[in-house]
């Protein structure tokens, strides 16, 4: 023990102030503090410490009070402050013989300039450590799941990947491509197959946001009672089998773009709520309370008539204006004969890519049937028509034949020459030959709807309708 510090100008200074008034009223303040103290005197023996520093620590007065603090902490603030005599605060540091952090603030104590003392003032930091390195931690993890996630939603195409020679597409590329590099809200309408999902690929693509997520939600594929919870996520035990808290789609997409396919067969009480997440940039995880901020920017798309939605009261006015505020319409493959043959060469390519083949072209006729052929299933038709022609070809020019065989055609109604059959009838049979042909599952009935012309939920709705007793 360093003994020139024992010495003090008055050694009985404590001894004298014990006990009295003053010292009884500070006492009693001490006990009430949250914050630990432990005072010493000039020569570091320990006079006080309140019932926190015992809280905080654990140790008891016994293995305090009458220990030199020259020997107990020797390299302690209170040993530095006496040393020094001038105060050090805000400092953080590790209590040992208590296995606690602490951030302490410490100070000599004078009495007619004289010091007689010091005193420190301390609180348990531990746990606000911990915390935050937790937070750095989760921080550290979010990056990372943040950027996977920006890798793993990417939007596939872009611009370039679009065949457009005809003017009417060369005119929606260009409002496209306007519209892209805005933060506004674009609504892609057009037939089944016309290339409206390579446009929202596109247009995210070329937009500020191209390295963030492109989150895509099919409005028409996802069961109604599941919609809203894969929009907007739902909490721990918000209903039976929410075991886990789930985050919905919005907040995958935040900083990114929202893709809604098939926006028109939005039932009516989510297209309520996604107003009101559009217009407030918060969604409301379902059975949550708290208002989780959003970021995104909204393509929808739809193959059915807005407008005429509206009128019906099957799409909510307020709605359609706000999502309608750029609208690219992409018109059917029949309205663009120029786009006919570019097109065909285009998805060739990709297909001989696709399946290792070698086909080099079309023979004349089958270029002419092409190009006379209408359509209906636009170019999503002409692709399925070109890969299932270059699987069955043998030759390296695709002929007129096989070309002809491969495309779907117009649905045989098989009922030339009938009885008039009622339509529901009618309709339970076309949806049963349609599933027979492509199959019961989701992909099959997928391929289904769309040979229907139909909405996934429309023929969802007609399967259950058709099988209810
Ligand atoms: N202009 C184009 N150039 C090249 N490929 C195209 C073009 N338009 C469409 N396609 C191709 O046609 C197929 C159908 O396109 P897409 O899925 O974008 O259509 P869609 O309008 O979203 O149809 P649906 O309404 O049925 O969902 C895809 O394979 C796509 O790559
Ligand atoms: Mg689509």
């Amino acid at each position: 023990m360093d003994k020139s510090f024992i010495a003090s100008e008055d050694t009985h200074f404590w001894e004298k102030v014990s006990g009295t008034p003053a010292a009884n009223v500070f006492i009693s303040i001490f006990n009430a503090i949250q914050e630990g103290i432990e005072i010493v005197d000039r020569a570091g023996w320990v006079q006080y410490i309140n019932p926190a520093f015992t809280a905080i620590t654990g140790l008891k007065e016994g293995d305090r009070i009458g220990k030199n603090i020259f020997e107990v902490v020797p390299h302690g603030p209170l040993v530095k402050v006496l040393k020094t005599g001038t105060p050090i605060f805000g400092e953080k540091m590790e209590m040992k013989d208590a296995g606690i952090d602490i951030i302490a603030n410490t100070a000599p104590i004078y009495v007619n300039k004289v010091m007689v003392g010091a005193v420190v003032v301390f609180q348990d930091v531990t746990e606000i450590k911990k915390l935050n390195a937790q937070v750095r931690e989760s921080k550290g993890k979010i990056r990372v799941l943040h950027h996977k996630l920006s890798k793993v939603a990417t939007a596939e195409y872009d611009f370039d990947d679009i065949v457009g020679h005809s003017f009417p597409v060369r005119q929606s590329l260009e409002i496209a491509k306007r519209a892209a590099v805005t933060e506004s809200t674009v609504l892609l309408t057009g037939e089944s197959g016309t290339g409206k999902e390579l446009f929202a690929h596109s247009i995210h693509n070329v937009s500020a946001r191209s390295n963030s997520p492109f989150i895509k939600v099919n409005c028409a594929a996802i069961p109604e009672n599941l919609l809203e919870s894969e929009f907007f996520g739902y909490e721990k035990g918000a209903f039976t089998g929410a075991a886990r808290q789930k985050v919905g789609r919005f907040e995958l997409a935040h900083g990114g773009t929202i893709f809604l396919d098939e926006i028109g067969d939005m039932p009516l009480p989510l297209q309520a709520i996604l107003l009101r997440v559009l217009e407030q940039g918060e969604v409301v995880r379902v059975g949550g309370t708290e208002s989780i901020y959003v970021d995104v920017r909204v393509i929808a798309s739809t193959n059915r008539n807005l407008k005429m939605l509206v009128e019906e009261g099957k799409f909510r006015e307020d709605l359609f204006y706000r999502v309608n505020v750029i609208n690219v319409e992409i018109p059917p493959l029949r309205q663009r004969q120029d786009d006919i043959i570019p097109l065909a060469d285009h998805i060739l390519k990709q297909t001989n890519r696709k399946l290792g083949k070698n086909v080099e072209g079309f023979t004349e006729q089958a270029l002419k049937s092409l190009s006379q052929y209408n359509w209906p299933g636009n170019v999503r038709e002409m692709r399925n028509c070109i890969e299932r022609a270059v699987i069955m070809a043998e030759t390296t020019l695709l002929p007129e034949k096989v070309l002809l065989s491969s495309l779907s055609g117009e649905p045989d109604s098989g009922l030339e020459g009938e009885e008039p059959v009622a339509l529901d009838v009618m309709e339970k049979e076309l949806i049963r030959r349609a599933l027979n042909r492509f199959g019961k599952t989701v992909a099959g009935k997928k391929k289904a709807a769309r040979a229907l012309n139909i909405s996934l939920r429309s023929l969802y709705n007609k399967i259950n309708k058709y099988e209810a007793p």
